[in-house]
Formats: C-alpha cells, structure tokens, sequence
C-alpha cells in the first residue's frame, strides 16, 4: 500500500472555517491580521462558497477564490480547500428538481438551506464532480493549498433520500450484496413475517413510511446503504482531487459526537488521508468533558494515530434548545483535551462570527464583540498553548482496555420493536467509559473483528447485533487468557438481525457460562436492590449459571435470588456477564475490580476531577493533565519533567491552578 500524502502544516495546525464571502474585501486584510496575532496557521474556505464558484452551469468565477489563496499565503497561512458539494446553488435545483430529497413520507423538500439534495442522484453527482475538478485543476498547484476539506460533515442533513432514485441505488446495492440472489434476500430479511416475500427486485422499496413498523433487517441494510452511497460520493470526489493532485491529503469532516449515529466510520475512515471530525458540546450533559474524551478516543481509534479536530466551537451553539456559553478556561480544557486525545489540529467553526444568515448566534474565533473580548482573549491563548506543543504532534495513545463499539450493532439495537426502547447504545458505552475515564485509565475503542492482542481487557457494554467472527474474535480474546466483560442483551442476534437461538445471550453464551430465558427489562425510574448493594435498573432477565459464579444477585422483584453480574472462568482468561446497569458507583467499582483482576492501572495516581492522558512518542510521554474539579492539584512526575505550557522544568511534581491545564514531557528510558 502507497503511504497516504500527510498534512505539511508543522505542530499542532491552528484555524477554523474561513468563510471571507461573507464580508467585504476591506474586512479581510484585519482577519489576516488577527489570524497571524492569534497564531492560526491553517483555515478551511470555500466550504459553502459554490453559488459564488459556479454562477451558473458551467461558468466558473474563481477571482474572489484566486485573491483570497494569495492573501492567505502571502501571510504565510495554509488552506484547507472545500469542494463546496455540501450546498448546491438555487440554479442546479431549479433545472434538477428531481435532486432534491424526497423523505420517509415522501414529502420532497426545498431548497433554500444546505445539503438539501438526494444523495443518489445522477445529476448531484455529476455536479459535485464537476466543480471538484474544476477546483482541483485550478488550485491543484497553489502554494497555499495543503488539504482538500471533501464536502462538509457528509449526511448531517441527509443521511437518507426516500425518493425512486434512491430506491433504484438501493436495489443495486442489495443485488450486488446477495449476489443477485433474490431468494438469499428473502431468507435474510425473514420476508415470509407479515407476506413481505418479494418476486422481484423492482418491489423492493426504501423503508417508507408504513402503517405498522418496519422489517428490521431491511431497516438495517438501509442503513448500511446510506452510509455507503454517501461514501461513494466522497470516495467519487476524492480520486477526482486525487487524480489532480496526488501530494495533497483529502479529509471530510466526520460527526462523532453525541448523538450522531449517522454513518459506519469504520468503513469510512480508511478512505481518508487525514481523519477529522466535529465536535459539539450538549447542554444538557452535565459533564461534556467526558464527551469529549470519549470521542477523541473514538477518533484516535477510528484513524489508529492522531486525528484532526475539524470544528469544534468557541462559545454558545445556535443549534441546541438552550446554547450555553462556554465557562472559565473551558475553551482552552476543551481544545486541549483533544489534543491530549490524539488531535493534532485544532480548528474552530468559524472564524468571524456572521452578522446574518442561519448561523448568525453560532460563536466564532473573532466574535460579534470583536476583539476586546473574552473569546478573543482566549483564543489568542490558544494559539500560543498550541505553538509550545508543537513537539507532541505525531506522538500517540497507547491503551490496554478496548472497548467495542459498532455502529450496525448500534442502528440494530435503536431499531423500533425492541423490548426496551429505553436502552441506548451510547449511553451504556459512556456508563462503562465514566469510571475508566474517572480513575485515569487509557482506553481504545475496537470493532468487534479487531485484532485484540496487546489489550489485557476487552469491554463490551452493548454489542446486540455481532456476526459470528466478531463474536468468536471477542470469545477466543477470553479463551487465551485475556478478560471480557459483556453487557445486557448483546450477541442477541446475527449479522442479518436473526435472534440466535437457544437462550440468551445467544453468540455469548458459552463463554459467559450463564443462559437466559427471559429477559425483563425494567420501566425508567424502577431499580431493584442488588446483594452486596446497590441497585440495578433498565434491564433484567432470568439467568441461570452454566459454569459462571454470581457476583450479584437480585434482591427482590420477580427474579429475586436471580444472578445480575457473573464471573466465569473460561480457557485462560475470564468472561463477565452484567446482565443489569448497575447504579453509577457500583458499576465503577465493578469495573474496578475486574480492570485489576485483568492488571489494568490507571495512567497516573491523580486526585478527582482531574484527567489524565497520555501520548507517547518514541522518545517521551505527554502527560496531560487538566483540572475538572475547579479545586487544582498538585501531580508527582518525573525529576527530569518539563512543563511544555510555561517551558518550565517540573521537577517531581507539577501544580495545577484551578481549572488549569498542564502538559508535562517525561522522556522515556530504557
Ligand atoms: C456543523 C457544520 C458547520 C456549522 C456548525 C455549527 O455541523 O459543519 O458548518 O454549521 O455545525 O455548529
């Protein structure tokens, strides 16, 4: 395999999304200022600049493109050139009406926003690949361009047509998967359940909107074809860019964040040459610093290195019911969370704050205030925090707990007509994350299929759909000695979303040593006592032990007596089942005890509140270490330590003010 082209902006990369046509020309020259006194040092542009691109089919307006990439690298900053595909002009769907998405009740839509088009349509793609290739020809050679920002956040707004286009792309998709088998669909979708049975491809139809719920696996290839159509929309760009300019990497931004559930990234993350995300905080998360870790270890993992953070905000959102702004120093605890997560870039939406438009109260680097302002005053920080770690690029996580995370097991389990909708892949994955993140210890996150040496525990919260080698590759990892603890309700069912038989949880059940045969999920707000305390909630089920010891057992209800969380010796290693969720501190300390069984330790002793992470080089750690508890801490490290954010040597220990960062470099013996 040819090594992919890397980004050639030194350090850490520093910027936002530049979008100058909103402003007139005058506005720009202050932006070049400000972006050299704040140390930015790569922006995006173009993202949504097509209608001012291609004015009409064909006819091209590159002067205002041609000025601006002179201006950028006459002040010596690097541009992350956008193909605009994300916001096609008003003329493209005034001749091409049949692009714009039709949805689950076949309403088409308008346009008048952004990324309001049919992912399957011909006349789409042809588009998009036109004005890529023009815009690849054109500035395929200009000093200033060092990565090309492949469309923007691919399916946020339409991650699914519903329209015939769609439904003739889909029937391909499906004839290609079942090898023109018609007779393998229908087995695999279970067709002969309500006289679904299907004669001939042309009947088969996107999950539209139907009187009583969808078929689940239909629903589930559905989704799996959304992912990829719009995967082969940006791998169709990308060789285009490619083909122009092979030294220039290409990226798409990617949505790992609460509650985006969108894409497979597994599938896509290969694509890319450089693996970038978005990241937002939620309100009403009352701890998003742990959102933030969690994700930049699914992205660390996702592009197995460093990864780039695309966007993320300075301040309020205009998007969520409420848009906090952002607390004392949570811009810089932010940011360099991502950092101590594996970013190696760090950019904004946006840079200037619009004045109109949809976004216009979303924040930006330089907000309406202008620059006497807090945001101002800490993003100039920023700069100069990024700047003194620029020796940290390249250098990586390293990890001995894996949890498995899966976007199919995921869409399965959320799927409607399940015996509880209150369980929630993600919010059972960041049950099980909290407590690690809590005490300190690294994790990665696998895909069941993942090679698993060099991990001493594998997590699995919930893992409801599982295909037979992922489930033998989790089971073997126990079976030569490693330790696996598994969740409630997975390896449920197969890769076609079929139950498998025999008693629950079906691809696990031999290794946990324990069978079920009923399960009893739990109302929100019910919680049953547990022996040894504390109590369980969301789910139960009748467990019998067939070879595992009881860890916990119910204390009352109907399974009274009944084992919740299980140990079983299996080959070399050990399996645990929690067949419940656990109320928060008793999950933590399950954890704990079965991560020290499995001789897992955390990165570093730290008091509470305060994160600490790790990424190595071959020559050092960086040790990250950020205070959450607003109380400050005083950490022991190395005597030969040094404070890359002061420069300062750190010998032995280092303090943290409240709220304060540090990033500490031990150099690595031996
Ligand atoms: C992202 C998008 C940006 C901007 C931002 C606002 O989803 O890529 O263009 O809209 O959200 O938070």
């Amino acid at each position: 395999m040819t090594p992919k082209p890397a980004l050639s902006v030194p350090g850490i990369a520093y910027g936002g999304d530049y979008n100058p046509e909103q402003w007139p020309e005058e506005v720009w020259a202050e932006d070049m200022r400000l972006m050299r006194e704040a140390g930015v040092t790569m922006v995006s542009v173009g993202i949504f600049a097509w209608a001012l691109l291609e004015p009409a089919e064909g006819v091209y307006d590159f002067a205002r493109m041609d000025r601006l990439l002179d201006l950028l690298h006459e002040n010596g900053i690097a541009a992350d050139l956008a193909t605009p595909t994300a916001a096609p002009p008003t003329w493209f769907f005034r001749a091409h009406s049949e692009s714009l998405p039709v949805d689950r009740d076949g309403r088409r839509l308008s346009y008048g926003s952004r990324q309001t088009f049919c992912p399957s349509s011909p006349a789409y793609r042809e588009a998009a690949l036109r004005i890529a290739g023009a815009l690849a020809e054109r500035y395929a050679e200009h000093p200033a361009v060092v990565m090309w920002h492949v469309h923007n956040e691919y399916g946020c707004h339409n991650p699914a047509c519903y329209c015939e286009a769609s439904a003739e792309s889909f029937r391909r998709w499906l004839r290609a998967k079942y090898g023109d088998d018609l007779a393998a669909l229908n087995d695999a979708w279970g067709t002969t359940f309500w006289s679904q049975w299907y004669y001939d491809w042309a009947e088969i139809l996107p999950p539209r909107a139907t009187a009583a719920g969808p078929n689940p696996t239909q629903l589930l290839d559905w989704r799996r074809f959304c992912s990829d159509e719009l995967l082969s929309l940006y791998k169709a760009e990308r060789d285009v860019l490619r083909a122009a300019a092979p030294a220039i990497p290409a990226t798409t931004n990617f949505m790992v964040m609460r509650g985006a559930d969108k894409m497979d990234y597994w599938r896509w993350a290969p694509e890319l040459d450089v693996v970038a995300n978005d990241h937002y905080l939620m309100y009403d998360d009352p701890e998003p610093e742990i959102d933030v870790a969690l994700n930049g270890d699914l992205m660390r993992s996702l592009a197995g290195g460093p990864w780039f953070l695309m966007e993320h905000s300075t301040g309020a959102l205009n998007w969520q019911h409420v848009n906090r702004a952002k607390g004392p120093g949570e811009l810089r605890r932010n940011a360099l969370a991502h950092v101590a997560h594996g970013a190696d870039g760090i950019a904004y939406f946006q840079w200037r704050q619009s004045k109109a438009g949809a976004e216009q109260w979303h924040s930006a680097m330089v907000p309406h205030a202008g620059t006497d302002s807090q945001i101002w005053r800490d993003v100039v920080q920023l700069g100069a925090d990024l700047k003194a770690l620029a020796e940290v690029r390249g250098s990586t996580g390293t990890a001995s707990v894996a949890i498995v995370w899966d976007w199919e097991a995921r869409w399965a389990l959320e799927a409607p007509a399940q015996p509880s909708a209150e369980v929630r892949f993600e919010g059972l994955v960041r049950d099980w994350y909290e407590p690690l993140w809590r005490a300190g210890v690294a994790v990665d996150f696998v895909r069941p299929g993942a090679r698993l040496e060099g991990y001493r525990l594998v997590l699995v919260p919930s893992l409801y759909l599982v295909d037979d080698e992922g489930a033998a590759n989790l089971t073997g990892f126990a079976q030569r000695g490693g330790t696996l603890a598994v969740g409630f309700h997975s390896g449920a069912v197969d890769a076609n979303c079929h139950v498998r038989l025999g008693g629950y949880p079906g691809a696990f059940r031999e290794a946990l040593g324990i069978r079920s045969d009923e399960y009893f999920p739990l109302p929100a707000g019910e919680t049953l006592g547990l022996s040894g305390g504390g109590t369980a909630s969301l789910w139960s089920e009748r467990l019998r032990l067939e070879g595992a010891e009881a860890v916990a057992s119910y204390t009352e209800g109907p399974l009274a007596d009944v084992p919740a969380v299980t140990r079983h010796s299996y080959g070399e290693g050990a399996a645990w089942y929690l067949a419940t969720r656990p109320d928060p501190a008793t999950l933590a300390s399950l954890l704990t005890r079965i991560r020290t069984e499995a001789g897992v330790e955390p990165v570093r002793a730290a008091p509470e509140g305060v994160e600490v992470v790790r990424r190595r080089s071959p020559a050092a750690d960086y040790l990250f270490l950020i205070d959450h508890s607003g109380d400050g801490a005083r950490i022991a490290v190395a005597e030969d330590a040094v404070e890359l954010l002061t420069g300062r040597p750190a010998p032995g220990s280092v303090t943290l003010a409240p709220g304060g960062i540090a990033v500490v470099r031990e150099p690595r013996r031996g």
